[in-house]
C-alpha cells in the first residue's frame, strides 16, 4: 500500500504542483483538518487520489476537508498528509479498547459500522457465515427461506466463519445487526454464546425497514451474562454519519 501510494504521489506530483481546482472546499472543514479533529480513511485516500488522477468520483466530494495544508488547492502534498493521518488513526485504532462487531448481508448495517469506527476509531470485526447467506436465503417473502426458518427456531446456531480470537483487550463492543422479522439474526446469538461479555459494555444497534431494536434487545440480554448493557438504537439504511456521530455523542462512555 505504502508504495503503491509512494508510486503514485510521485506519479501525479509534476501534474499537481501547481493544483486542481476544488470541489466547494468548506473553510469549516480545512480548519477541522488543520486542528486535526478530521479522522480520515482509506475511502478519503482513494477518494483524494481518484481526484488527483481525474478519474471518475465514487461519491459527491463538495466540502471534504481534502485541502490538509489550508493552501485552498487538493494537490499532492494534501495526500501526502492524509496518508500520514490515516497511517496514525490506525496505530490509534490497534490501542483501542472499543470494538465494533457486526453482521451486515446487504450493506445497510456495515455502512453505520463504517461511519462508528471513523467516528470512535475503534477496532472491527464481521461476522460472516461459515455458509453465506445467498439472495434465496434471505428472500423473506418465502415462508421457507433458510433466513425465515432459522429466526423461526430460537434454537438455531447457524456456524460463524472465522470465529473472534479474543475480545479479552476490550472493554466496550457495539454490536450491529439487521433487524430479520423484529428480532436479532439468530448468528448474532452464535456470537455472543461463544464469547465471555460478563465484564463488557455491550451496546447494541441495528438498521431495519422500520422495525425497532427492543425486542433484540431484550433477547441479547436475556441470552448470556453481559456486564453492562446500554439502550441500544435503531438506524434507518438511509442514516447519516451526523446521524451516528449524535448518538455517539450521547451515549454515556469514557471517551
Ligand atoms: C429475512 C429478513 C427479515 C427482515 N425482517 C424485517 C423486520 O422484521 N422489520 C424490518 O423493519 N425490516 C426487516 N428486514 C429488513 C432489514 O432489516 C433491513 O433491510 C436491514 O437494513 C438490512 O441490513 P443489512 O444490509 O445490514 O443486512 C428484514 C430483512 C430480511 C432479509
Amino acid at each position: 500500500m505504502k508504495k503503491l501510494l509512494s508510486i503514485i504521489a510521485s506519479g501525479i506530483m509534476l501534474a499537481s504542483l501547481s493544483g486542481f481546482d476544488t470541489p466547494d472546499t468548506a473553510d469549516t472543514d480545512a480548519v477541522s483538518a488543520a486542528t486535526g479533529t478530521v479522522r480520515y480513511t482509506d475511502d478519503d485516500l482513494r477518494n483524494l487520489q481518484d481526484f488527483l488522477l481525474a478519474r471518475p468520483a465514487k461519491e459527491d466530494l463538495t466540502g471534504k476537508p481534502y485541502d490538509l495544508n489550508g493552501d485552498e488547492v487538493w494537490d499532492v502534498f494534501d495526500l501526502c498528509l492524509m496518508r500520514k493521518e490515516v497511517e496514525k488513526s490506525a496505530d490509534t485504532a490497534s490501542d483501542s479498547d472499543t470494538i465494533v462487531v457486526y453482521f451486515s448481508r446487504t450493506g445497510n448495517t456495515e455502512k453505520i459500522t463504517e461511519y462508528l469506527i471513523d467516528i470512535t476509531g475503534a477496532d472491527s470485526y464481521v461476522i460472516e457465515a461459515a455458509v453465506p447467506y445467498t439472495d434465496e436465503d434471505i428472500a423473506y417473502n418465502n415462508s421457507g427461506c433458510r433466513a425465515n426458518k432459522e429466526q423461526n427456531d430460537k434454537t438455531v446456531r447457524p456456524e460463524i466463519a472465522g470465529p473472534i480470537a479474543s475480545l479479552d483487550s476490550y472493554d466496550t463492543v457495539f454490536l450491529g445487526y439487521p433487524i430479520w422479522w423484529g428480532e436479532e439474526p439468530r448468528i448474532i446469538d452464535t456470537f455472543l454464546e461463544s464469547c465471555d461479555l460478563s465484564e463488557k459494555t455491550v451496546i447494541p444497534f441495528c438498521t431495519s425497514g422500520s422495525s425497532g431494536i427492543s425486542t433484540s434487545e431484550r433477547n441479547i440480554g436475556t441470552l448470556v451474562p453481559i456486564g453492562k448493557q446500554l439502550t441500544g438504537k435503531r438506524f434507518a439504511a438511509s442514516a447519516s454519519k451526523t446521524d451516528v456521530e449524535t448518538w455517539y455523542d450521547s451515549l454515556p462512555l469514557d471517551k
